[in-house]
């Protein structure tokens, strides 16, 4: 599928690598609508990205309020056709601590947000690209997902989130399967570390031995990086059904 004129839901779109990725599709052509929390945040993201970009506020665990940014893209720009989902939460925690056990609405939080969000999203969007008319080939619509390498290789503390990421990797082929007959690929990208909001935030004790599990290039990722690859498996009509590493060749250490 090519970007150009296609029109992509993206959620966590105001931030880092959901940011990163609709500034790509947009210099490539494509419509964006970003989903996100915060209508300010997603206000300014959408500024930034010109009138190519529209924005709806929502949580990616609320059915109404995806059908609805749904419906808003397809109005505004004719069709929905790729569905990028990059929402998602950290937190750590382990699962017996220095106050007791893990605290269990603290592990459901990070699997609704993080996998059953994920699904609600991509499910809702597989029903409206059902719709689309489909290239030569039958090619309806094009879905990423986004795991982490923590799907594989969980450091402590990670329980919650590498069950949340690892499922969304394991659900890949499944989904895959099920829309094959509609011309829907379905893909997963499981980032190392990225320079992200979401990894700005911690302390440089944090980052430097993170940054030392990484084999090459030395450094985090940059979200223009993780951009290219989700415009590739786009563009890329025989990729599907599969979880791509995209890590500088990290294998998380215990911690
Ligand atoms: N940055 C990394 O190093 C890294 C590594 C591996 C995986 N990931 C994954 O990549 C994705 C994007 O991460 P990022 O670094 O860009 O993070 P980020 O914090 O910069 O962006 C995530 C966005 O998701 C939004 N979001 C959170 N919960 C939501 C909800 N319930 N409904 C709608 N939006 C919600 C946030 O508001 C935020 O804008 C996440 O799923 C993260 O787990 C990131």
């Amino acid at each position: 599928m090519q970007l150009v004129n296609k029109t992509a839901l993206i959620t966590g779109g105001a931030s880092g690598l959901g940011f990163a990725t609709a500034r790509n599709f947009i210099d490539a052509g494509a419509n964006v609508m970003l989903f996100d929390l915060d209508p300010t945040r997603l206000q300014d993201a959408a500024q930034k990205l010109g009138g190519k970009a529209a924005y709806a506020s929502g949580d990616v665990c609320n059915e109404q309020q995806v059908a609805d940014a749904i419906a808003q893209a397809k109005q505004q720009f004719g069709s929905l056709d790729i569905n990028v989902n990059c929402a998602g939460i950290a937190t750590a925690a382990k699962t017996v601590g220095r106050n007791g056990p893990m605290a269990l609405d603290g592990f459901e939080k990070v699997v609704k947000v993080n996998l059953i969000g994920t699904f609600n999203v991509l499910r809702l969007c597989a029903e409206a690209m059902q719709g689309n008319d489909g290239s030569d080939d039958g090619e309806r619509g094009v879905i990423i997902n986004v795991a982490s390498v923590a799907a594989f290789d969980g450091q402590m503390g990670q329980a919650a989130y590498s069950a949340s990421k690892g499922g969304i990797a394991a659900m890949t082929l499944p989904i895959a399967r099920d829309l094959a007959k509609t011309g829907i690929r379905v893909m997963t990208i499981a980032p190392g570390i990225f320079e992200t909001p979401m990894m700005a935030g911690m302390p440089e004790e944090v980052r430097k031995p993170l940054i030392e599990m990484v084999q090459f290039p030395h450094r985090l990722g940059n979200p223009d990086e993780f951009a290219q690859l989700a415009a590739y498996i786009v563009q890329c009509g025989y990729l599907n059904g599969e979880t791509i590493r995209l890590d500088g060749g990290i294998r998380m250490q215990p911690r």
